[in-house]
């Protein structure tokens, strides 16, 4: 009995002592056999990716040495990481490009030292993704999650008819706009507007302007919007949270969310602060951008990748599309369900 005890202890620590060796981005000393895999991020100082990278550091313990880099906003700075991630002849690598159309040069690279590539949300040119059969593509379908917004805005005017502020059932929106050429800026911006028109609202852009995906730049466009056009605007239409928290600050400071002042503001992403804000009552609505499930999805098929295995669903738990992509869905995000969404991913 005691014996057995003691072998399960030995048992016990031996493992832990594996799940420690595989702790932390870059743990290289003592991890014994676990296969090494590499990711570029396009830039750390980012929410939404900070949730992604977060997963897949997590996702990797025990499992795979991973070092995660970050590409401080420089296709330069990228390419000389992934040079290094290359050099060292790490099994798999991923990328979360930073310019999209440099995603070609960096698969040449891989395909010529034989190390497959997964980039993460932000999508290789199709003519690039055909290059090589090694490269994949993790990410979700950008227009799903403006059609998402689309709809949010689409039931509140429905329900709110008073909300038209200037009585001609238009709604008048002004648009903060993601990186330019990034697809989730470009198709996000389309398709909201298309699915407000769907639902039958008509629908009148005042302005619209990119503040790169940043809070603080998001503040500032919608502190420029309300002093040129004030009271004219119906609603906020941001392509992500931290944008469209920006925007409330601005909208805060002008008044709005006290005294029955309100201003209907859509995000995309539903990060933790955004949700807050969503039981605050200041924003209408957002959608989930499933940072752990694409963390899942990059990490599972790194690690069959650099085991030199097929990536299939039963291996990686994600169906594989046209033989190179994993779409991870989008969801709409409101007060009604924000617990139970954040609970459930
Ligand atoms: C989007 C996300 C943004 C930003 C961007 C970076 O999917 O909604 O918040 O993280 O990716 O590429």
């Amino acid at each position: 009995m005691k014996k057995a005890w003691k072998a399960a202890m030995l048992a016990t620590f031996a493992v832990g002592t594996l799940v420690m060796a595989g702790c932390g981005s870059d743990s290289t000393s003592g991890s014994g056999d676990l296969p090494q895999v590499g990711v570029a991020i396009y830039k750390f100082d980012d929410t939404f990716m900070s949730g992604v990278r977060a997963r897949i550091d997590a996702d990797a313990k025990g499992k795979a040495k991973v070092d995660i880099v970050d590409s401080q906003n420089s296709q330069p700075t990228q390419n000389e990481k992934v040079d290094l991630f290359l050099n060292k002849k790490y099994k798999a690598i991923g990328v979360n490009i930073v310019d999209r159309p440099a995603a070609g040069g960096i698969i040449d690279k891989a395909k010529a030292a034989n190390v497959p590539v997964v980039f993460l949300n932000r999508e290789p040119l199709k003519e690039d993704m055909a290059k090589w059969d090694k490269v994949y593509y993790v990410g979700a379908k950008a227009e799903q999650s403006g059609e998402m917004q689309g709809k949010i805005l689409a039931d509140y005017f429905k329900k709110h008819p008073e909300a038209y502020k200037s009585n001609d059932n238009v709604l008048h929106y002004v648009l903060i706009k993601g990186e330019p050429g990034h697809q989730d800026a470009e198709l996000r911006s389309k398709y909201v507007i298309e699915s407000l028109k769907n639902e039958g609202i008509q629908v009148q852009e005042i302005a619209q302007d990119t503040a790169m995906w940043d809070r603080v730049k998001g503040q500032e466009k919608m502190a420029a919007f309300l002093s040129s056009y004030g009271d004219k605007i119906d609603a906020v239409i941001a392509n992500n949270d931290d944008m469209a928290l920006g925007a409330i600050e601005a909208l805060k400071a002008a008044g709005y969310f006290q005294n029955g002042k309100y201003m209907p503001v859509v995000g995309v992403d539903a990060t933790a602060p955004a949700v807050q804000a969503l039981k605050d009552g200041t924003l209408l609505g957002t959608v989930l951008n499933n940072a752990k499930k694409q963390g899942d999805a990059v990490f599972n098929l790194m690690f069959v990748l650099a085991k030199g295995e097929t990536p299939t669903k039963e291996n990686t738990g994600f169906e594989i599309v046209d033989k190179q992509y994993i779409w991870v869905p989008y969801e709409i995000v409101t007060k009604e369900n924000a617990d139970q969404i954040l609970g459930d991913k």
